[in-house]
């Protein structure tokens, strides 16, 4: 990589906590001035307009604030910003296709034309500041180029996890009203070579009075239905544009993105994230949790359908000019080295993935990581669900071969950022804990009745004590669930949902979730959620939804049902799990069905799971 760019500022070592007594430090002053430390900062990222208050809050009605009105713009910050620094011919994406002879890489200079085309053609099809756009694929180079796009217009982007349904597709498109739904003809992913992208898309739109066009991209050249009306080509529509596009300045509050995310009860939630604070935070962290160094190359396996994809392959990485690898395929595709072969080819240096596929391929043994040095592995993290001792030792001992950090992260969706993490070389590791709050960050352990319980070998409810910069606005179209569902619990706290244990050294260890919310393979999922789709089956009267353990994914899904059928258990079983893959995906599908013919209940006739 070539070193005649000037350094840039977020990049060099002087942004990092570099020792546990300067995080001490600097934990302490972020907690005692909040205000002074989160505005130091904000001046690292360009600014069209300063702020003129850093922060304000009313934990009562969910109103949150930071940078007020200020004025910035996130694909600016991700792109321009180091074009203008000399940066431009470095890298920032590093694509890595399904095939391993499939790769592409785009240059910051590069990225920020394709982002710039792409915004135009989305402004030729009248997207406007404010409205949302539906992004529907697969991990291709231009779901990242999309997200960019919208951020640099001013749309607010709402992507919907490439393995969900058409129905589930279809009702996150509704509830934010999308404008616009980006796709691909087909997707591959492993062995699978035609993922019906296009197909599901279609489905979707045949009842989505919202959406006025469908931007298709040729990802592998499979014929595909076109409407002449609606649908237009990716390739087409940025091929008469101007590949300058002035970047739209945006509030410190406008939303940047809408995630939906699944919640105990009913259907899941759009959560809102702001622009100023969410990029704040989740480059701050980054930074820090990784200690990501220039030309270091920082791969996150996760998907940018989730929040880990947004803040750690997307936005983080990019607003501190970091080179990012993406990768289309999966751990055990063509074989279960893959993903070692991936971190020798472009000597990764952090390597970030999740419980589930830690614990996948600890079952396959060592001998898929013979063959790899992994020589270039400074720091390894994980996320998304508790990680267990056991993967956690292998995962220490085999891949960051003994010597390299393991950050066990603490986030959600509607966190936006690490919460709870160790800071790579710095917090000493303990297995199985996330361990110490970031700058900024109280967390509370509090008991059923809200008491906060203080000092060590304690157990309780995690909430977190007043704002951090990219805490959740709202949950998009209904913010008293927002209120009720994160603000109401404990009076003047965030509640988190999570359960948690402060050991007697003063480190957290997550122990799950304590709501009606289950982690299948790092997948989120509201237990509701789950029972409403198997209800669809005209024959199930009444279903139950448990999670177990389970030795791959952390959780499996029990459903307990009552039927009214003629079929045999074994049908019965088949179409209920069809039925779940059609109304939210595979993701979803039970790992066990139990035919019961009563459910426990409480006097009130609630189900007692
Ligand atoms: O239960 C916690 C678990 O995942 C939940 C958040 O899920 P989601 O919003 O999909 O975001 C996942 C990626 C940030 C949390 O409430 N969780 C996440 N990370 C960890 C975790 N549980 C234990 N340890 C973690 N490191």
């Amino acid at each position: 990589m070539s070193k005649t760019y000037k350094p840039h500022p977020d990049t060099t070592q002087k942004a990092h906590i570099s020792s546990l007594e300067q995080y001490k430090k600097i934990y302490n002053e972020s907690i005692s001035n909040p205000e002074e430390f989160w505005a130091k900062i904000a001046e690292r990222i360009d600014w069209y307009q300063p702020w003129n208050k850093v922060r304000e809050y009313d934990f009562v009605n969910g109103k949150i604030e930071w940078f007020s009105n200020g004025k910035l713009n996130a694909s600016y910050n991700c792109l321009d910003r180091h074009v203008n620094n000399g940066y431009g011919d470095e890298t920032a994406i590093i694509w890595e296709g399904n095939d391993p002879n499939q790769s592409r890489t785009f240059t910051y200079k590069e990225l920020l034309k394709e982002v710039s085309q792409f915004a135009n053609g989305l402004k030729d099809l009248g997207v406007k500041k404010g409205d949302r756009v539906c992004l529907y694929m697969q991990m291709i180079p231009e779901l990242a180029i999309a997200v960019l796009a919208c951020a640099r217009i001013g749309a607010v982007h709402s992507v919907v996890f490439g393995a969900f349904s058409s129905d589930a597709l279809r009702d996150r498109i509704n509830d934010s009203a999308c404008k616009i739904l980006v796709t691909q003809d087909t997707g591959v992913r492993g062995i699978k070579q035609n993922i019906p992208m296009k197909a599901n898309a279609d489905q979707a739109v045949l009842h989505t009075p919202s959406i006025e066009y469908v931007i298709v991209v040729k990802r592998t050249g499979e014929p595909v239905h076109m409407d002449v009306e609606r649908d237009i080509w990716w390739h087409e529509s940025i091929s008469n544009v101007d590949d300058k596009c002035k970047p739209e300045e945006m509030d410190s509050e406008d939303p940047l993105f809408i995630l939906y995310t699944s919640g105990s009860t009913g259907k899941p939630k759009g959560v809102v994230h702001s622009s100023a604070g969410y990029m704040i935070y989740s480059s701050y962290t980054f930074l820090n949790v990784f200690q990501y160094d220039e030309d270091d190359i920082y791969w996150c396996t996760a998907d940018v359908g989730w929040i880990t994809g947004h803040s750690y392959i997307v936005y983080g990485p990019l607003l501190c000019g970091a080179t990012t690898l993406m990768f289309e395929g999966v751990p055990t595709y063509p074989n279960v080295s893959r993903f070692w072969d991936i971190v020798d080819k472009y000597k990764v240096n952090q390597f970030y993935t999740a419980p589930t596929a830690i614990r996948a391929l600890q079952a396959h043994g060592l001998e898929p990581l013979e063959n790899n040095s992994l020589d270039s592995l400074k720091v390894i993290g994980s996320v998304g669900e508790p990680i267990n001792e056991e993967a956690w030792h292998w995962y220490h001992d085999n891949v960051g071969k003994g010597k390299c950090p393991l950050v066990d992260t603490w986030w959600q969706t509607e966190t936006g950022g690490i919460m709870i993490s160790a800071l790579a070389g710095i917090t000493p590791n303990k297995p199985a804990h996330a361990s110490l709050p970031l700058p900024g960050i109280i967390p509370v352990i509090v008991d059923a009745e809200g008491n906060e319980l203080n000092g060590n070998n304690v157990q309780g409810n995690l909430c977190i004590k007043s704002p951090w910069p990219s805490i959740i606005r709202t949950t998009y179209g209904d913010h008293e669930r927002c209120i009720s569902t994160y603000f109401s619990n404990y009076k003047g706290m965030y509640f988190t949902g999570d359960g948690v244990k402060r050991d007697h050294d003063g480190y957290l260890r997550i122990l799950g979730r304590v709501d009606d919310v289950i982690n299948v393979s790092g997948h989120r999922m509201g237990t509701a959620e789950v029972e409403n789709a198997i209800n669809e089956h005209e024959d199930v009267i009444e279903s139950a939804v448990v999670g177990y353990p389970h030795d791959i994914k952390g959780e499996g899904i029990y459903a307990y049902v009552i039927v009214s059928t003629e079929l045999n258990d074994d049908e019965i079983k088949d179409q209920i799990i069809n039925v779940v893959r059609k109304v939210i995906g595979p993701i979803a599908k039970p790992d066990k069905i139990q035919i019961v013919s009563g459910l426990p209940k409480t006097r009130s006739g609630k189900i007692m799971r």
